[in-house]
């Protein structure tokens, strides 16, 4: 076993995932016109691949994938039902981009009463140890977050920390920011998040906010907050711009270290999903764009 492959008994995980990859793209217009934000390339890959391998490397297996009621075809197309990733999705629907606290309302039976990773289909994440996460984690109470410095807070939810570390409060999108720290778009919960996100009345942009979910629980004193290490990346897509950024960025990463980010049969495999042989078979359709060749080196 590869020195960074994750034992498979920790993949005994109560809880599980929801992927919200729904929305209008409208800040890709026209791009996104036709297709959805979340099925773009970020350098050789889909978009959703980012999220999703970071799903597996924190040992979620079974993952809810919320898309626009257009677009659930064509992920469908992608992805199927996660079987060749050694994964079980399901899908739904969000019928408008209302807010992202609303993935949990959603997802209610999906995750039958369980705690659950909520990651967003534009997120990119990059050097986190998230298999020590896996275990800390999957028992959750509470909720857990992360904060990560961003020179331009005012885009995100803020959280702003006292001198002793401790939250004192959640902003989202504030024209003032009292802090560097945004809030990252990968959220944990703990079994009663549905049950609140529902009870949540919606907020000033007329969206169920992640960011009233996640003052409830800081209210309630079981809000926790993580701090990204300095080596760690956090990008999002939502703009031409980031978008560009996020491919520049794992282009530079997969071309000088030979290493790909976001591959999904690669974390599949780390975790254990999918043994040497089932890999060679999957890399086999993939030969021609190189990515493949890749797959083969893993194993070769
Ligand atoms: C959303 C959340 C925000 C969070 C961000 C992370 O913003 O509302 O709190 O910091 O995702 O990507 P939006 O995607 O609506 O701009």
């Amino acid at each position: 076993m590869a020195p960074d492959r994750i034992p498979a008994d920790q993949y005994a995980a109560p809880m599980r995932g929801i992927l919200l990859a729904g929305g209008t793209g409208s800040r890709l217009w026209p791009m996104t016109r036709s297709v959805s934000k979340q099925l773009m390339p970020i350098y050789d890959k889909p978009m959703i691949f980012y999220p999703l391998s970071t799903l597996i490397s924190i040992g979620i297996r079974e993952i809810l994938v919320i898309t626009a009621p257009a677009d659930q075809d064509p992920f469908a197309r992608l992805l199927g039902d996660g079987s060749q990733w050694g994964l079980r999705l399901s899908y739904a629907v969000q019928p408008r981009p209302d807010g992202i606290a609303q993935a949990l309302v959603i997802g209610e039976d999906f995750l039958g009463g369980r705690g659950c990773a909520l990651i967003l289909g534009d997120n990119l994440f990059h050097g986190m140890n998230f298999g020590s996460w896996a275990r800390s984690d999957m028992e959750l109470s509470g909720a857990h977050v992360l904060a990560c410095p961003v020179a331009r807070p005012s885009a995100y939810g803020v959280v702003e920390f006292d001198a002793d570390g401790r939250v004192l409060t959640l902003e989202e999108k504030p024209a003032r920011p009292r802090s560097r720290y945004a809030v990252p778009g990968l959220y944990f919960y703990d079994s009663e998040g549905a049950k609140i996100a529902k009870s949540l009345p919606r907020g000033a942009r007329g969206e169920f906010e992640i960011t009233a979910l996640n003052e409830y629980y800081l209210r309630e004193r079981s809000l926790r907050v993580t701090v990204m290490d300095r080596g760690s990346v956090w990008l999002d897509t939502g703009t031409v711009a980031d978008l560009a950024r996020a491919a520049e960025y794992v282009r530079v990463v997969e071309e000088r270290q030979g290493v790909k980010i976001g591959c999904v049969e690669e974390a599949a495999w780390r975790a254990g999903l999918i043994d040497d042989a089932h890999l060679r078979r999957l890399a086999e359709p993939l030969l021609s764009s190189g990515y493949g060749d890749y797959l083969l080196r893993l194993v070769d």
